[in-house]
């Protein structure tokens, strides 16, 4: 009978002989440094409206904030103050020790909240942005914040006036074209093992590359404690959350390289 820690040991030796790894994470990711999810449990998307009458997807949608940035900026505040002082959990933190092991540690994230890098890993695409950079709607202004707290709602550019914008993707839309082209590139190089984390794969871009993987015949594990749609594409399904979960494969390759 597979058992979680026969998972585990089979994991850990895959990763031993791995070289080039990808990550691929969401919100789940996260959730062990105390930030909501999307959906499931305590989702902030389970179905009710804002306040404002309107579907959370559309207060947060590059329709709205162009025509009700203040409605967008209420939601993207809410946001950023549950973001606001986290710290990166064992499982960032893991996967950031994983450079000292393997030539190519590549982590494709749909999270704005910036703790991979705060984690120390070097490589980080992020596909939805980041919620730390502010930009002007309209001139070239940018400007990284850590903490949106003093700031007016809609904040305003220092040098035009126009109202900013955090450098994340909207709802409706497209995706960062210099992300995308980074992670195309990365996948022609090649990857010998590909994680899956804390995501409930609905974006065809999360899920696609974890489908190809397992068509190429790469190992590939996902780390949930609930089954998603990519938990039958996968060889390794991980019930359990992401800190634990990494903790206990580190623990195994530490054991094992000593
Ligand atoms: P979701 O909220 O859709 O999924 C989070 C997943 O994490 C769920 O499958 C949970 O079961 C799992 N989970 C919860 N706690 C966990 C833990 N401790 N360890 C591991 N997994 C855990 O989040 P995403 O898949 O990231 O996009 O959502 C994708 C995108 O949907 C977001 O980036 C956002 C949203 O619309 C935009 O804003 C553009
Ligand atoms: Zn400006």
């Amino acid at each position: 009978m597979t058992t979680i820690e026969t998972t585990l040991d089979e994991i850990a030796s895959r990763l031993l002989q791995a070289d080039r790894v990808l990550f691929i994470t969401g919100a789940g990711v996260s959730a062990d440094s105390g930030l909501p999810t999307y959906r499931g449990v305590s989702g902030l998307y389970n179905g009710e409206h804002t306040e404002d009458g309107l579907a959370i997807e559309d207060a947060l949608s590059g329709e709205v904030f162009a025509r009700r940035p203040d409605i967008t900026w209420k939601y993207l505040a809410q946001i950023e103050e549950t973001c606001r002082g986290a710290q990166p959990n064992a499982a960032h933190l893991a996967i950031a020790e994983l450079e000292r092991y393997l030539s190519r540690v590549t982590v494709f994230t749909q999270n704005v909240d910036g703790l991979h890098r705060q984690a120390g890993s070097s490589e980080v695409i992020e596909i939805h942005g980041n919620l730390q950079k502010l930009v002007c709607t309209g001139c070239d202004f940018s400007e990284s914040v850590d903490d949106l707290s003093g700031h007016q709602l809609p904040p305003l550019c220092p040098a035009c006036g126009s109202v900013l914008r955090p450098r994340i993707v909207l709802f409706g839309e497209a995706l960062p074209e210099a992300a995308m082209d980074h992670f195309l590139a990365a996948l022609d190089e090649g990857f010998d093992m590909v994680f899956t984390i804390g995501t409930s794969g609905v974006f065809p871009y999360i899920a696609e590359p974890v489908a190809w993987a397992a068509q190429s015949g790469i190992p590939t594990v996902e780390i949930n404690p609930l089954q998603t749609r990519l938990s039958p594409l996968v060889d390794y399904h991980l019930p359990l959350g992401a800190a634990r979960a990494m903790t206990a494969i580190m623990t195994r390759l530490r054991a094992a390289r000593a």
